[in-house]
């Protein structure tokens, strides 16, 4: 089956937000299998607004595992509490990092990543995996960016996970 999705041009960061979400609620709808779905959830943000490198890390044991994404090699496990997603895992809070290189234990996959948003994806009361943006301009991300990112995390805890 063939999917095409519609991305607005020449639009707000918001606008596009708004056209993808429901776009994204029909996709994780119409296939089951969580690996094909993450995968196009991480291509539909990165088509959508060209981050740098949008993608899943998933608990597994002491560590978060590398699951679909989309830009850069990437490292394969961080630890509980490690760098940017793992303290998202401990704290089970959304972390919006400005300036990476200010993050007590950062982790630089790469180091044209300058800014970063961690949204938790959490299930039965406990972080299941997290879903990573990382871009290469400072301060890329803001309170805006956090709240249409954490419905995406919502569809993706109700119909992924
Ligand atoms: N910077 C992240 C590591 C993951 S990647 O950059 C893809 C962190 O500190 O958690």
């Amino acid at each position: 089956m063939s999917e095409n999705i519609y991305i607005p041009t020449n639009a707000s960061r918001e606008e596009i937000y708004a056209a993808i979400i429901p776009q994204i609620q029909s996709l994780v709808n119409s296939e089951s299998d969580r690996t094909a779905n993450l995968a196009n959830v991480a291509a539909v943000l990165r088509e959508a607004f060209g981050f740098f490198w949008v993608g899943f890390y998933v608990v597994n044991g002491d560590d978060l595992v590398l699951a679909p994404f989309q830009g850069p090699l990437a490292c394969t496990r961080i630890k509980h509490g490690r760098g940017v997603c793992g303290t998202a895992w401990a704290t089970s809070s959304v972390q919006l990092v400005e300036d990476v290189e200010v993050f007590p234990g950062h982790i630089a996959c790469s180091s044209a990543s300058r800014s970063e948003v961690v949204v938790p994806i959490v299930k039965n009361g406990s972080v299941v995996a997290v879903l990573d943006i990382d871009s290469d301009k400072l301060g890329d991300f803001t309170r805006s960016d956090v709240k249409y990112l954490e419905q995406i995390v919502k569809i993706l805890e109700n119909e992924v996970f």
